[in-house]
């Protein structure tokens, strides 16, 4: 049977609080589809802990740059309904973008400087439309626990700093990241991948690797460690580097030197796609 599915915020909000009324803890987790084995950890890590779980499948307009991929962004909802009927999902929130984005609508949430490094450099607006789209989801929804992945560690920064910042009543769980047998980090991205660039796809994971391997031998020096990432990047056919840094784990501030968690991050560019990763680095 696949799992029940709601696409307005109305119908949500009745099956979430009739849930709710028999005493169930509420979990969520949300997604812009294409599901993976990655998606499928952190329904699992939901169901572990709550007693609903919600997962939402919305392809987010506000969080695409106008030369991004939002129109052919894939867009797999069947297979997507099925795998989370496999997993086991009790309510899949699936709107439209007209039902999340009236004509009228104006409000946005501003993330600040934790928005303006790493990837929102060559993403400008990209935290502010994940920021607001995640604060709406979670008004409709009103989940106890929300789920993240690691693999969007920027992301899971922004979302941790919202959620104290506007005394969201939410406690967020991040979920390690999900590798393909090679390394890869899942991403639905990897599907515009040709076979070449896959293969080379693995240099983000080598690249981490090689840091965790300098930082386990005791170099502590950030710019030793980022040139040890370009340079396996540069190293890699295909790959075009749009940035490899160690900065603070939690505020995402430049560090001359790993003498507090910090967070190895890159994001590398084949062709037209863009693929990141991380590692956390903890002295
Ligand atoms: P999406 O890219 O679909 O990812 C949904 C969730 O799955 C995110 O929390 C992401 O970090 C997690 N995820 C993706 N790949 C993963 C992997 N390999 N291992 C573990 N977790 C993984 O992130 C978004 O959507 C959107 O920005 C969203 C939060 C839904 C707002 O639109």
């Amino acid at each position: 049977m696949l799992s029940p599915i709601a696409t307005t915020v109305a119908d949500t909000r009745s099956a979430v609080a009739a849930a709710r009324k028999a005493g169930r803890r509420i979990g969520f987790v949300p997604t812009m589809g294409a599901l993976h084995a990655g998606h499928v950890a952190l329904i699992r890590a939901s169901r572990a802990e709550t007693d609903f779980t919600v997962v939402s499948i919305f392809v987010n307009p506000t969080q695409f740059g106008p030369n991004e991929d939002y129109s052919r962004y894939p867009r797999t909802l069947d297979a997507d309904r099925q795998l989370c009927a496999q997993v086991g999902t009790d309510l899949i929130f699936a709107p439209t973008a007209e039902e999340m984005y009236p004509p009228d609508v104006r409000t946005t949430v501003e993330v600040g400087s934790l928005g303006e490094v790493l990837c929102g450099a060559s993403r400008p607006g990209h935290f502010r439309g994940v920021a607001t789209v995640v604060l709406k989801l979670f008004n409709i929804v009103q989940p106890d626990f929300a789920y993240f992945g690691q693999k969007d560690a920027q992301q899971v920064a922004i979302i941790r700093r919202m959620t104290a910042d506007l005394n969201l009543p939410v406690r967020i769980r991040v979920i390690p990241t999900v590798r393909e047998a090679d390394g890869l980090a899942m991403s639905s991205r990897n599907r515009y991948l040709d076979p070449g660039q896959r293969l080379n796809a693995t240099c983000l994971d080598r690249a981490l690797k090689k840091v965790d391997q300098l930082f386990a031998n005791g170099e502590r020096r950030v710019p030793v460690l980022e040139a040890a990432m370009a340079g396996i990047v540069a190293a890699t056919p295909g790959a075009r580097l749009d940035y490899a840094r160690v900065v603070d784990a939690n505020t995402l501030d430049t560090i001359a030197a790993v003498d507090r968690p910090a967070l190895a991050a890159l994001a590398v560019y084949f062709g037209a796609t863009r693929l990141i990763d991380n590692s956390l680095l903890a002295p």
